[in-house]
This record gives C-alpha cells, structure tokens and sequence, in this order.
C-alpha cells in the first residue's frame, strides 16, 4: 500500500512516499481503510524533534485518520465492520491507505459529517472542549484566547460563549489570523507577535483577564498574571508555541491568588477522549474546518504549509484509492 515514511528526524523532506506491506490487524484492533488524514501541528514538532517519536524512524508516520473499519482483530466485534469512524494511533502509522488501530480508540463519524471535516476537528475540537469544561466558566468572565485563529484556539473561540464566557479576546498573528478570530466570534483581537504584546490588552477598570487559555507559554505566561483577575483568575495552560513551557512557579501565583492547570497528560487526554463525540456531533454549527485536501504523495508540501502559520484551516490529506 501507499505510504508516508518518517525517514529520520528532521525538516519536511524526511516524509517521503513508499510502498510498505499493509498492515493487519491484531486482537483488540479495526483495520480501517483510511480516507482523510490530518495534518496537526504537533505532529511538526514530532517530526522535526522538538518532541519524541513513540516509534524511532524510519517509520509511517501519523498520529489520526478517519476512514472506513474493513477488518476487524481477536476479541472486537463485527458490528465494527462498514462504521466511519476517526481514530488515534499509537503515535505511528495514519500517513497511509489503511492502518490498524485499537478498538476503543475509534469515534463513530455522523451521517452527515464527512470523513474530512470529521478528521479536521476531531483532535482540537475535542481539545477544546476539554479545555472549556476544565475552565468552568461562570457567565460573567473574560477569557483570553491566545493562537485563537486556527486550531484547538480556534474552537475555544468559536465555542467559548456558549460555556460561560462574557467577553472573549483571542491573540493572532497578523491581520488575516486577527480577522477571521473576529468572524469566529472574538470581541477583541492582540497580535501575539510582538515581544510584550500582554501591555497591549485593555483591561480597563473591572475588565481584567478571568481565563487564560495559554497555548504559547513562556515569558508572556507571566506577564499576563499582572492582568489576570486577583483571588481567582485561572490560567490553563495546555501547549508551548513559544518554545518553553509558561514560565510561572507558585511563588508568581500565591501572592496573586491564581491558579494555574497543566492540560496535558493521561488525565487530560482521558477528557479530550470522552469529548470526540460531542465535537463531531457539532460540526454542522462550527465554521468550515478545512483548508485543502493534497493527496497524501503531498505529505512534506503539507508539513511546509502547516509551519509557514498562513493556513486558517487544516490540511487535509487523502489517500490515492479515495478517487477509484
Ligand atoms: N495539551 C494537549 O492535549 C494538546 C493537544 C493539541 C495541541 N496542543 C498544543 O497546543 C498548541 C496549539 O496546537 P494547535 O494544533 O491548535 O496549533 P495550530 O493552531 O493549528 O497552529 C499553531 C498556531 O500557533 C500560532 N503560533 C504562535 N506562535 C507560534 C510559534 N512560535 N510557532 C508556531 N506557531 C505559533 C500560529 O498562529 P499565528 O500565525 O496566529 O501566530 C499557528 O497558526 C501547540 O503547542 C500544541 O502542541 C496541546
């Protein structure tokens, strides 16, 4: 079968097409014969080594994909045969024409939703909705939404009101991310790119920061606290765009009477899990999800264009027999 082959680590050029045996699937697995794969920013960071392979190259590479269950493994039942669903690997082997995953791993794709747009939503919708769910937003708050126009941002700010938000500000870079977070649903937009951009939020008299969706990290982590609403502002704290985590000790918070939340690990990722159902359910209500769709020979082109931060969407990619 077609695949993408992680040759090593490094820049776009180590995605490279091959042929490899098709995979079978084991006892607790579906064989799913993939249609959409999505192109995730965090699997750029894998790729170029900012974060471990689970598997060392080479490799086919891939973390999700959404397709359709032709086979079934040991132990997993046949009303899995003929479901659409979207499914996480283990960490390796989505960039192809079919993959094996477990069972339980798999999220049933509704009738009118397409393998592509459920494939481009489901990991940072239901990040999303995690993040909204952990916030427990009380209705009268201001949020701060930072990367708010693409991406697990992009649903925060798309969903962020119907959870309890007041008053939403996403951060972007440049014109074309500030103005599509506003027809998302953002009252204000801060560009993100200057060094101490958190100087330009206006958070006037009673307006200070309640929720701090913190996807960048680093120094700006830190100097949001001085705008953070004291007693009880909330920062959770879920991905590092700037190359470090937020870089905040208890001693920054206790004084200022805030906390912050880790979104990540086991715990976190078991909530992302539970929420891939009500996400696809609401992709007919959310703005349309993809930006291209490449075929999946284009996985390198596509890597290239997820780091040049132009896409408002995500980048899908299909597979040759898709067309047959
Ligand atoms: N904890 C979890 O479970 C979890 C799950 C998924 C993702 N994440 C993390 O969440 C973050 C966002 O992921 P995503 O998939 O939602 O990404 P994404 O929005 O699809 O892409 C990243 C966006 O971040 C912005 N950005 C700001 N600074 C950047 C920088 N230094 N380098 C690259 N991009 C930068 C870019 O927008 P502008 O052009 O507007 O700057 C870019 O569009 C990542 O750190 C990711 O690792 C965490």
């Amino acid at each position: 079968m077609q695949a993408i082959v992680m040759t090593g680590i490094g820049g776009p050029e180590v995605l490279v097409p091959r042929e490899v045996p098709a995979p079978r699937p084991g006892a607790g697995e579906v064989l799913i014969r993939v249609e959409a794969i999505p192109v995730l920013y965090p699997e750029t960071q894998l790729r170029s080594g900012a974060f471990p392979m689970a598997s060392p190259p080479p490799v086919v590479f891939g973390f999700q994909a959404a397709g359709e269950v032709i086979a079934v493994g040991e132990g997993v039942g046949a009303e899995y045969l003929g479901r659409r669903v979207v499914a996480d690997t283990a960490g390796v082997g989505a960039y192809a024409e079919s993959v094996c995953v477990r069972a339980e791993s798999t999220t049933p794709i509704p009738a009118d939703v397409s393998a592509a747009d459920a494939a481009a939503v489901a990991m940072s919708g239901s990040v999303a909705l995690a993040l909204l769910e952990a916030a427990a937003l009380t209705g009268t708050e201001t949020v701060l939404i930072e990367a708010g126009a693409t991406g697990v941002g992009s649903y925060l700010v798309q969903l962020a009101r119907e959870f309890g938000a007041a008053r939403v500000i996403a951060t972007t870079g440049g014109p074309d991310k500030a103005r599509h977070a506003m027809e998302l649903g953002a009252d204000e937009v801060v560009d993100h790119r200057p060094e101490h951009w958190s100087g330009e939020l206006k958070t006037g008299p009673d307006g200070a920061v309640d929720i701090v969706f913190d996807s960048l990290g680093g120094a700006s982590a830190y100097a949001l606290l001085d705008v953070m609403t004291p007693g009880s502002g909330r920062m959770l704290s879920y991905g590092w765009l700037s190359g470090e985590p937020a870089r905040v000790s208890a001693a920054d918070l206790i004084p200022r009477g805030l906390t912050l939340t880790g979104c990540a690990g086991p715990a976190f990722h078991a909530r992302v899990g539970r929420a891939r159902d009500a996400i696809l359910d609401r992709i007919p209500t959310l703005a349309p999800p993809v930006e291209a769709i490449l075929p999946l020979a284009r996985a390198a082109e596509a890597h290239e264009r997820v780091e040049s931060r132009v896409p408002l969407g995500k980048i899908i990619l299909r597979p040759d027999h898709t067309q047959q």
